[in-house]
């Protein structure tokens, strides 16, 4: 597409990330895991409120919180986690509805994780249908704080190919003004 290639970078890092589920059983080293949890710190949100808190479980007692919430055989392997957690007191809400955007805040800085990941060469993976209520409780959290997702962070297996990318194409999703 033409006019992708302004930026082929981005593009490329788009459509390469992927949800990561071989991990190869090789740490992740803090400071990478700090560069990378730097572009979420980046990340928009509204009314600046930054209603968010990332706890890195990279601890045999904090990754085993992990599993107990969401135990998959895919992720024994992987040295950290991130949990991206909604601060629903500190979150924008919209004066017409009351609409919460705290949802929406956690899932732009989630999103700029994993794409920070892949572009270090790092897999990683949207991880939504965990038991919130155990993570709530092992991880000790306030009330108002919720976890949104879990994001493994590892080194993918080199010898797992990702699938295709499945996506419906441009004309199926969007809708041109006047045409
Ligand atoms: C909000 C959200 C929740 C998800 N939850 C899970 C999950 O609990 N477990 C899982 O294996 N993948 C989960 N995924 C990954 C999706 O299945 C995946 O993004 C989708 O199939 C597209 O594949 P791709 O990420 O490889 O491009 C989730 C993705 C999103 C965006």
């Amino acid at each position: 597409m033409e006019n992708l290639n302004a930026y082929p970078g981005f593009y490329e890092l788009a459509a390469t990330r992927y949800s990561c589920r071989n991990y190869l059983p090789k740490p992740v080293g803090r400071d990478l895991i700090a560069a990378i949890l730097d572009t979420a710190r980046l990340a928009p949100s509204a009314c600046n409120r930054q209603p968010w808190t990332f706890i890195v479980l990279d601890s045999r007692q904090g990754r085993q919180m992990v599993l107990d919430s969401y135990p998959r055989d895919f992720i024994k392997p992987v040295g950290t986690f991130i949990v991206a957690c909604a601060r629903h007191n500190e979150s924008w809400h919209r004066a017409s509805d009351g609409k919460d955007h705290a949802d929406i805040d956690v899932a732009i800085a989630v999103e700029h994780i994993c794409l920070a990941a892949s572009s270090l060469g790092l897999g990683s993976c949207w991880i939504c249908n965990f038991d919130h209520v155990a993570l709530h409780r092992d991880l000790k959290l306030p009330a108002d704080t919720e976890p949104i997702a879990i994001i493994p962070i590892g080194y993918p297996d080199p010898e797992a190919k990702p699938s295709p990318k499945k996506r419906m194409s441009l004309d199926e999703i969007v809708r041109w003004e006047n045409s």
